[in-house]
């Protein structure tokens, strides 16, 4: 079944009915202030972190699956009939829904007996607020008299705490209620010095600002006692539940509308003035007054909504493509770059899937999400950078997460992952390709946050690669330490506590289990970092990176070979992990994406032997598989991966992170039609068609889809926020069309499937916009040798960079091998 489709036009996915197979989620805000908001108005708010001050309350797996969000009730005050025109909380029968969710805004449009009703939800840019603004019509013949209820209920602002200690919670409660405005401003009277707050651009009825009385004793959101009476309380919480509602009546002649807009947000006043009069416990509200005002205009509502808009045409503007394909052309020209910018916003912290509690910014994750953005915001790209960076440890090390609101690396999540560091160099090679920006080699940023420590982010870089050296394990391969990119390959942990986070547990001390992938992604690294030495013309350093590069790929083809595929690891007993002679966990994806991708075994037949292997034990028509056969048991000796019924999450399901380096591995060994045939099978609106069976969102990619051995085969989970958005950008953009940054220039170097013609594409890089058309004879393949630059020929495939502001037409010509 459908339950929407693509407005490409509009840049929007138009639900087109409320029951989703699951929540079927978009976000708002794109610097400060946040939003996640379902097809249905669930989800919540917060301001930079979504652990540490959220502001509104969203119980994750709840039931009904979404409950808690930007609510509104309207009742019909004749009949006391009443409903949510989003269809939640309610679930009353709508005459007609429709849900779009366009780039960080989101309407929802409803009737229900001849009342019109439309949310649109959207904020601002450069502030720390979110508006809505509802538009109801009467398209009855006759007048109608209705009330309308807002509502959101306040989290308590840090939300673990929130979630868990009640026997102070139920005691802190605070608010304020004046002019209409609902301030909430628990612990204002002592540490905060910051509030939130919601208006209504109406005269009110009334309000509540305490839950349970706004509910009624034992009710839930779908009959809230003041709806159902058609009055509010006009509570006033102390302790307790501080919720926000507004009470409006409407009074509406046939073919009337009006608009009414709500403003919810958040301020911070400087301490010494928290109180107005000073001395009093009430909030100053100087500042906050002229926002709120503005924000509750119409015009503000549609000026913002316009420059919001433009900011979108602008990011999307860097990169846009013209392929055979629609479903490619609708990813990568909107939907995988705006899921990029929400990765790079948010990590992994605030999703249906994510709590926004346990995971702030990952290190590793965050440095790739640097691969999908960096075309769009390099200069916010380069901050993050050099916050990553100012939390390695001295070590070359690194913290696995850092909270965003304090930008304080911490060991919350566990600690010990050999990978992290070089992602980092990755991502810094990926940022100096894209811009050219030598000098971020040359900032000063400190380890662990610590004042004095500060070196060069070049320092940094060598750090990262030094801390592999000074880790290798008994064959000279990288030692894993608690896990490498797959975090639930835990060869030391030796977990039997039940319960015990796998993630956290410790290490046996000595543990010497070695990572291939940490080998494949080390060999990557150094020659990353050999290009950039010899292009600051440092060509001592770039020969001796070169050679470990050398000596690590020698190593893995002495110990990493294991016939027909690169083996995963050993483990702690020096026991081969994904390997013929294994019973369970013969082969993974990742040494196979990785060490091909950094050039191991492409002279000599074993990167093409590794492709066939995972096309044969892997490829399914849902995506690769992570790994197969996937362990029916648990393996002490293995951790986490172990840990999960056959098929789901790292043990054998489609882990869609991975898909990505097949595809460009796949395009190194050039053969376009499989990179393409992969590159089909996980992209989401590719699988918009089986909806029902991939359940999640057809517009944004997802971590996981259920593996051959799952019970419930080709089931998608955790979309959003997940390291696939940027690796498929990665994989299509620069791999498959082939329109690659390098150092010295942009590579034109597609690989596309025989059955193309050739396609166009438009591309902003250091400052110069590129139109470039590719053309290939149909049914043939092969590689770009020469390009016509400007009706010019010139030799090879890369353009170097053309002055900023000018725009070069290239035409490359895909000739047969
Ligand atoms: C999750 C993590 C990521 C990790 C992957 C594989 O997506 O966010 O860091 O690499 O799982 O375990
Ligand atoms: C679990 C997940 C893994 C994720 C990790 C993060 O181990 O399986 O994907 O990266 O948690 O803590």
């Amino acid at each position: 079944m459908l339950y929407g489709h693509f407005d490409d036009d509009r840049r929007e996915y138009v639900v087109t009915r409320p029951d989703t197979p699951l929540p079927w989620i978009n976000y708002l805000g794109t610097e400060d202030f946040f939003g996640m908001i379902s097809n249905t108005a669930g989800g919540c708010s917060f301001y930079r972190d979504a652990r540490l001050r959220r502001l509104t309350r969203y119980r994750h797996n709840n039931a009904p699956l979404d409950l808690g969000g930007r609510y509104l009730y309207l009742r019909d005050d004749v009949d006391g009939d009443y409903w949510s025109p989003s269809w939640q909380p309610t679930r009353s029968a709508l005459d007609s829904y429709e849900c779009r969710h366009g780039l960080s805004y989101t309407s929802i449009s409803s009737e229900r007996k001849g009342i019109r009703a439309d949310l649109l939800c959207y904020v601002p840019l450069g502030e720390t607020l979110e508006v809505w603004r509802l538009t109801v019509s009467n398209d009855r013949e006759r007048r109608a008299d209705l009330s309308l209820f807002s509502c959101v209920e306040f989290c308590l602002w840090d939300a673990l705490d929130d979630a868990t200690n009640f026997q102070r919670n139920y005691n802190v409660g605070e608010v304020e209620v004046a002019d209409g405005v609902i301030y909430h401003k628990t612990e204002y009277r002592e540490r905060r010095d910051h509030f939130a707050y919601f208006a209504c651009s109406e005269p009110l009825a009334g309000f509540d600002t305490q839950r349970d009385v706004f509910l009624g004793p034992y009710r839930g959101w779908d009959s809230p006692l003041a709806v159902e009476r058609g009055c509010s309380f006009d509570s006033i919480a102390t302790g307790w539940a501080p919720m926000g509602s507004h009470h409006v009546r409407l009074s509406l002649a046939t073919s009337e509308t009006r608009e009414i807009i709500f403003v919810l947000g958040y301020s911070e006043n400087p301490a010494a003035e928290k109180f107005d009069p000073p001395g009093s416990q009430t909030i100053d509200k100087t500042r906050v007054r002229p926002v709120i005002e503005r924000w509750l205009m119409p015009s503000e509502f549609d000026r913002g909504l316009r420059v919001l808009r433009e900011s979108w045409d602008e990011l999307l503007s860097v990169l846009k493509v013209e392929t055979p394909d629609p479903d490619t052309d609708r990813m990568v020209n909107i939907w995988n770059q705006y899921q990029c910018m929400a990765t790079f916003n948010l990590s992994r912290s605030m999703s249906f899937y994510e709590s926004g509690i346990g995971r702030g910014m990952g290190f590793r994750d965050s440095s790739q999400d640097l691969f999908g953005c960096l075309p769009m915001v390099p200069d916010r790209a380069r901050q993050r950078i050099l916050d990553l960076a100012a939390t390695q440890l001295d070590s070359g090390g690194a913290y696995h997460q850092y909270q965003p609101l304090t930008k304080r690396g911490n060991d919350q999540i566990g600690s010990g992952f050999n990978d992290d560091p070089l992602w980092l160099v990755l991502a810094v090679s990926a940022y100096l390709k894209e811009t050219g920006d030598l000098g971020i080699l040359d900032e000063l940023v400190p380890y662990d946050n610590a004042p004095g420590t500060e070196s060069p982010i070049s320092e940094h870089l060598e750090r990262c690669v030094r801390y592999t050296l000074d880790r290798l394990g008994p064959h000279g391969l990288p030692l894993i330490g608690h896990a490498d990119w797959n975090d639930c390959l835990n060869l030391n942990c030796f977990s039997e506590i039940p319960g015990e986070s796998f993630q956290t547990a410790d290490n046996r001390e000595g543990g010497v289990a070695e990572s291939l992938f940490i080998a494949g992604q080390f060999v990557l690294a150094c020659q990353e970092l050999a290009a950039v030495a010899r292009l600051l013309g440092n060509s001592d350093r770039a020969a001796s990176l070169e050679a470990d590069a050398m000596a690590m790929a020698g190593t893995v083809e002495d110990h990493g070979w294991d016939g027909e595929w690169f083996l995963r690891a050993y483990d702690s007993f020096g026991e081969v992990v994904g390997s013929h002679a294994n019973a369970e966990g013969k082969i993974f994806v990742e040494t196979q994406g990785i060490c091909v991708m950094a050039g191991i075994g492409v002279a000599d037949g074993r990167a093409a032997a590794a492709l066939k292997s995972v096309r044969e034990l892997l490829a399914t028509e849902h995506g690769i598989m992570l790994m197969s056969p996937p362990f029916t048991r648990y393996h002490l000796e293995l951790g986490e991966i172990t840990s999960y019924p056959p098929g789901y999450k790292e043990n054998g399901s489609i882990f869609c992170h991975t898909n990505p380096w097949i595809m460009i591995a796949e395009t190194i060994l050039g053969d376009g039609e499989t990179a393409f045939d992969y590159y089909k099978r996980t992209n989401p609106s590719a699988r918009a068609a089986i909806s029902d069976v991939h359940r999640c969102e057809p517009y944004v990619y997802v971590q996981t889809i259920a593996g051959r051995d799952a019970a419930t085969f080709g089931e998608a989970k955790n979309s959003w926020l997940t390291g696939s958005a940027a690796w498929h950008l990665t994989a299509i953009t620069q791999w498959i069309l082939g329109i690659r940054p390098e150092l010295e220039g942009l590579r034109i170097d597609p690989v596309l499937p025989p059955a193309w013609s050739g396609f166009t594409a438009q591309r902003r890089w250091r400052g110069a916009t590129y139109e470039i058309s590719v053309q290939q004879e149909k049914g043939s393949s092969g590689r770009v040798r020469w390009l016509e630059v400007d009706g010019t020929r010139v030799e090879g495939n890369l353009l170097l960079p053309a002055p900023a502001g000018s725009t070069v037409k290239v035409v490359a010509t895909v000739e047969p091998a």
